[in-house]
Formats: structure tokens, sequence, C-alpha cells
């Protein structure tokens, strides 16, 4: 990594965690994470979800299909876990190189996720296999339970779950995924090698006043939900720390205004279009721009056994305006709006393509 005050060029990152959707607005978001991003665990939570080989294989097709032709961009694929998943699957899709991960949805913990698994105890077959085949197992690591209050079902699931598997499995690698409390960046920085924690640009920015700003602000709606000022201030001296256990992983999740403004509103946050530079101003005001090349670019494929990727990017310090809108057509031909994270804002790096590392 070379900088300056004026330029970071850096080894091209990847997204640890995104979910690009599919149909019209799989074509209109996946150039954004194409262009800044090696390669990105893709989340499986469609409808249906990703549950067989085929479906992973096609899906990863329709992606590809929707990158622009001059950009290299690799999607790593994820199974979605149910409780009858036959282990055959995760066997076999391994073998072909189509998985990469499994991914661990209580079941209705958040979106397109009531197929998810409904007890833990029901899955061990599929821990064991993971555990063996050397296949990370992510999680979306919260309770369900209603008597749980939603700003305490991380810490919970950590400990009536998390450690539980960890103990049963301790070769099993595990990344529990965007982690929003001190309480995870406590148990991740104490527990082995084999877990470790991806951190959203969001929760780096947002405690849970900005859900509530002067009315409710869907934009800042996402699971699990931002919580208390010392959880945000914790995970930024996490992700900033440059402990190998913490990586980058935008959770990336667009849903239309349409979705997002009503009584019901899905919960998710469209960052990939300026990630990239959400990140660095959080790395910049913590004083710790030396530690950024190792959460995007390296720390992330190392967990993963993965080669680190050869080209770099480079961004300059030049104002970016974000939009407030990102507009697309939908499959109904009508014209659907994504509004991004730090919409209106203005950001103080731009990404320069094609520049030597
Ligand atoms: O905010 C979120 N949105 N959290 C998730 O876990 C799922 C995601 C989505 O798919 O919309
Ligand atoms: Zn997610």
């Amino acid at each position: 990594m070379k900088n300056s005050s004026q330029v970071i060029s850096l080894r091209k990152p990847d997204d640890w965690h995104v979910h690009l959707r599919d149909g019209a607005i799989l074509k209109a978001i996946v150039p954004h994470t194409a262009r800044v991003f090696g390669r990105a665990i893709v989340m499986p939570n469609l409808r249906p979800p990703i549950t067989t080989i085929d479906s992973a294989r096609e899906y990863r097709k329709r992606i590809l299909q929707s990158v622009p032709d001059e950009i290299e961009f690799t999607p790593l694929m994820t199974a979605y876990l149910t409780d009858d998943l036959s282990p055959e699957v995760l066997e076999i899709g391994k073998e072909e190189g189509i998985f990469t991960a499994a991914k661990l949805y209580p079941a209705n913990a958040t979106t397109n996720s009531a197929e998810g698994v409904s007890d833990i105890r029901l899955i061990d077959n599929i821990l064991e296999t993971l555990q063996r085949l050397g296949l990370p197992l992510l999680i979306h690591g919260e309770v369900v339970d209603q008597d749980v209050d939603i700003f305490d079902r991380e810490a919970v699931f950590i400990e009536k779950y998390l450690e539980p598997i960890l103990n049963r499995y301790p070769e099993l690698r595990v990344v529990l995924e965007h982690i929003t409390t001190e309480d995870a960046v406590q148990f991740v920085e104490s527990s082995s090698a084999n877990l470790a924690a991806t951190i959203t640009p969001h929760h780096l920015h947002l405690n849970r006043n900005a859900m509530f700003d002067g009315g409710f602000r869907s934009d800042f709606y996402c699971l699990p939900v931002v919580k208390r000022e010392k959880h945000r201030r914790a995970l930024r001296k996490a992700a900033t720390s440059g402990k190998s256990c913490f990586f980058l992983g935008t959770d990336s999740a667009p849903h239309t205004r349409s979705y997002k403004e009503t009584s019901c509103g899905c919960a998710g946050i469209f960052n990939a279009a300026y990630a990239i530079q959400s990140y660095i101003e959080v790395f910049e005001q913590e004083n710790a721009i030396s530690k950024l090349e190792n959460f995007c670019s390296v720390y992330g494929a190392r967990f993963y056994k993965l080669p680190l990727n050869s080209d770099s990017i480079t961004l300059i310090r030049q104002n970016t305006i974000v939009p407030n809108s990102f507009k697309f057509k939908s499959e109904d031909q009508s014209y659907q709006e994504i509004i991004p994270f730090h919409a209106g804002q203005t950001l103080s790096w731009s990404l320069k393509e094609g520049f030597e590392m």
C-alpha cells in the first residue's frame, strides 16, 4: 500500500459479505461492487434461497452476465442452510468449486430467512461436514426469541449458540457476520483464530440515534440494527486495530425505496457504490490509514485461505458527492429508486481507475 495525504493506492479489496439480489436489480447494482472489489462472498437469501448446486451455479452465471465486460470480478457462492439440507450438497458443491462457504440464518432472523435453520441442534451433521471439508460457516448471529430485546439479540446469540458451536467444533472456521456490539468484538478477540468477524461501513458510522433522527429513517434500518454509541466506538476500534480477526464485509443490501418506505419496511442498507470511501473516512478519522489495506484486502482472503489479489485500486483526495438515489428499470418497466448510504453527503476520496500499485 502506498499512501500520501493525497493518494491511497492499495491492493484490490474483496467484499466478504454482500447481497447482489437477482433480475433487474442485480444488473443495476453488480457494477458498483465489481469495479472496486476483486471477489465477493455472495449471500444466498434469494427467493427461493440458494440451497442446491445447480441454483448456485445458475446464479453465479447471472451475476457474471451482469458484470461489465472490461471488469474482472469473481463472485464466491454460499449455500443457504436449512433444517434438512443434505451434507452431500456441501460436499459435492465444494468439490465442484461452487460453494466457498455456507450461511446460517436462524429462521426468521432477517430478510428471506424464513427457510433458515429453526433449531441449531438439527444441523449437527452439517456442522460436522463443514468442519471436515474446511468450508467456513458464516453466521447471522441474532436470536429470534420475541422476549429478547432487539438490541440484545446478538449478545444473546453469542452466549447461547455461538460459544457452544465453537466448543463442539473447534476446527470449524466461523465468520460472525456484520458484528454490531462491543460484546461481539470482545468475544471474537478472545476466541481462537478459527473465529473472525466482518464489519460493515454503516455500523462504523451510525449509532441508533440515526434511525430516529427527527422521524423514522428507514434508510438506516438494517439487521442487526445499529446499536448504542459505545458499540459503534468499539467497532471502530476493532476495525482499525490491525487485528486479523476483523475484516471487510459491506453487507450492502439494496431494497427499492418503495420497499423501504412503507408500513413494514425492509431491513438493509445499499452501501456498495461508495463502500471503500466510507471505510476510508473511518480509518482516517481514527488515524489508522496504515491498517486499511490489511482490513480491506488481506485478512479476509487469508481467513478464507484464498490468494491475495495482485492488482490494485487507487483513490485520490477529491470530494465525491453521493447521489440522492440510483434509478433503474425494474422487470415491470417501472423506474425504481435505491437510496445509497451517505446519500447527498460529500465524501473526501474518489476512485481513480487503472493505476499501478
Ligand atoms: O439489513 C439486512 N438486510 N440484514 C440482513 O441480514 C439481510 C439483508 C437483506 O437481505 O436485505
Ligand atoms: Zn447480509
